[in-house]
């Protein structure tokens, strides 16, 4: 079975193909060089991105698979939540590409997607938790089996990606920030003490007032012509953010028996989670196996998206639709 999966929910232009479980090709176009002046993706600017790669991506996708279109079996898109433009560009392609070839088509929810990224180097083993962090959301998915998706706790206000990439536009660091801050984070110290958001029994997380708490730090600091790194600033940042993550996680496993848990979205990138998280496991939850995404499966991509699509295509989805796809912001009708 050849899978051509399309993802475009943000900023990066992603077209990848799949041989059943096998990734023949992934391929990314990063928009970041064009939004980075403004500080942020600047919606309207990626919609006008993605219309402008997205042949090429396939083009080069299918050139790298070394197949033609015609092998193609499905056409797998990202359905949402994402950027409405960006969105409707991957599904325009996709419906395109389904329409000459009469192929059929496989919508995913981006953040099972993310989840599936994992899939690409480890099985999964159910009952399992995922927990989701990416620039959009920050979710505990409990997961019974294959794609049941069950959200057991999430963020309030901001997700914790937001915080890092707001974080680094007033230290001016540029975007995305979360990568950047992670390694200043690494040169730094946490000296600063900050609040442990959201620090209940809950599962729940809440991030603007760590996000204020630090520009409040900040403020105050050059308001006094107080010398300060930027490095402690990200330290102290990086601690309280991923320390409320592994207190959640510890709370959540010690609740809900699972057989794995799995980090997923761009934040599973951040070195100390990773560390953090494996360091919980090996301490208090031996028997429950961890998996991390490989680096550059982490942030947005279409074989994470073929991955899912491969999996709900053997459950024949026409019948069992994805429970999480209700969540989506962008609705679509069947082709
Ligand atoms: O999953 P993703 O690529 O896009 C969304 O679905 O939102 O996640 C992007 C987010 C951004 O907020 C970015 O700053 C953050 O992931 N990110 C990181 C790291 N790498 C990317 N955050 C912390 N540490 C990192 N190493
Ligand atoms: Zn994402």
């Amino acid at each position: 079975m050849i899978i051509l999966a399309i993802e475009s929910s943000c900023d990066d232009t992603s077209v990848a193909i799949l041989q059943d479980k096998k990734l023949l090709a992934n391929v990314v176009s990063s928009q970041v060089a064009f939004h980075n002046k403004y500080g942020g993706v600047m919606p309207e600017l990626a919609s006008r991105l993605h219309v402008e790669k997205i042949t090429y991506v396939i083009k080069e996708a299918i050139a790298t698979a070394k197949i033609s279109l015609e092998e193609v079996d499905y056409i797998a898109f990202t359905q949402g939540p994402g950027l409405i433009g960006s969105l409707h560009v991957g599904m325009q392609a996709a419906k395109t590409l389904a329409l000459l070839y009469e192929k059929p088509l496989v919508p995913i929810h981006h953040l099972a997607g993310h989840i599936y990224a994992n899939r690409l180097n480890q099985e999964f083993q159910f009952p399992m938790l995922a927990l989701v962090v990416s620039g959009g959301h920050t979710e505990f998915v409990y997961m019974e089996n294959e794609l049941k998706f069950k959200i057991i706790g999430s963020t309030l206000d901001d997700a914790v990606g937001e915080a890092y990439d707001k974080v680094a536009r007033v230290l001016d660091l540029g975007y995305p920030g979360g990568p950047i801050i992670d390694k200043l984070a690494h040169q730094g110290n946490p000296i600063y003490p900050l609040p442990l958001p959201k620090n209940d029994r809950s599962f729940d997380f809440s991030y603007s007032g760590l996000k204020s708490a630090v520009i409040n730090l900040i403020h105050k600091l050059e308001q006094r012509h107080e010398s300060y790194k930027k490095e402690d600033i990200a330290a102290s940042f990086q601690k309280v953010a991923t320390d409320i993550l592994i207190q959640k996680t510890e709370r959540v496993l010690k609740q809900i028996p699972v057989r794995m848990i799995a980090i997923a979205g761009g934040v599973a990138a951040n070195q100390a989670l990773r560390e953090k998280m494996q360091n919980l496991i090996d301490k208090k939850f031996k028997n429950v196996a961890l998996s991390v995404p490989s680096l550059s499966l982490c942030g947005d991509n279409a074989a994470m998206i073929g991955m899912c699509a491969y999996y709900r295509i053997l459950q024949n989805h026409d019948n069992a639709p994805l429970d999480i796809s209700a969540l989506a912001t962008y609705s679509i009708e069947k082709f």
